[in-house]
């Protein structure tokens, strides 16, 4: 395993140990989160952990059942208390950038919907300035290359996201994503609200202080940042 890969199942295993017993758990996505939802499969076979999960992709889904953790529709629980979930970048604001794994539009609303949000990353995923990983951006495929078209014109330097075959990459929605390629970002609520009411965006990947807590991996540990 690489070192970025040791980080990351160093974070995921110090996240699961904040789920306890009879919790409704939020589980995000990406290769971060794989960690965090094997650590929390063990719990559940060798502590007999009980819990309910709600997830924020079927990836996610078909891995923890895999696990034996129970997931059940997010219309089925009253509420989540704790959504753990991974980033792309993320400042000191608790501002961030999610999507790169796609699940962004599950993720925000999973993140809407639970009491309590913690981010794992490695190191690398903290920056003075979020942008320069770009802004995903979910839009409905009818009248997509719109969309498209109308942010070229703002100068927002938007990319088809494409899948490994090549082809437009879809979300679990069946939707599309378009990065946009910004650069470090300066006014981030100007271009979340933009982009929030352009006709044809389903969401954006900026989450901009949606979170409690961000557990850091890096050469010397852990480290916990907190709102
Ligand atoms: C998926 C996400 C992921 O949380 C984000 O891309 C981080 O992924 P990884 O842990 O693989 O670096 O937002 O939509």
């Amino acid at each position: 395993m690489n070192q970025q890969d040791s980080l990351k199942q160093l974070v995921g295993q110090t996240a699961a140990k904040l789920v306890k017993n009879g919790m409704i758990v939020g589980l995000g996505t990406g290769s971060t989160v794989r960690f965090l939802v094997d650590a929390l499969g063990k719990r559940v076979q060798e502590e007999g952990l009980a819990i309910t999960g709600v997830t924020t992709s079927n990836r996610t889904t078909a891995q923890a059942t895999s696990l034996g953790i129970k997931i059940v529709d997010l219309d089925d629980v009253d509420h989540v208390d704790l959504t753990i979930d991974g980033a792309d970048e993320v400042d000191r604001d608790f501002y961030g950038i999610k999507g790169g794994g796609g699940a962004l539009l599950w993720e925000k609303i999973v993140n809407d919907a639970s009491t309590n949000n913690v981010w794992i990353v490695d190191q690398s995923k903290v920056v003075d300035r979020i942008g320069a990983f770009g802004v995903p951006v979910e839009v409905i495929p009818f009248g997509a290359s719109k969309v498209f078209a109308k942010f070229e014109h703002q100068g927002y330097q938007p990319q088809w996201r494409t899948d490994e075959a090549g082809q437009l990459y879809r979300t679990d929605e069946n939707n599309y994503i378009i990065d946009l390629k910004l650069g470090p970002l300066t006014d981030l609520l100007a271009l979340a609200e933009d982009l929030i009411n352009t006709v044809g965006v389903v969401e954006h990947g900026l989450f901009l202080n949606r979170v409690n807590q961000v557990i850091v991996g890096n050469e010397t540990g852990i480290t916990t940042l907190t709102a």
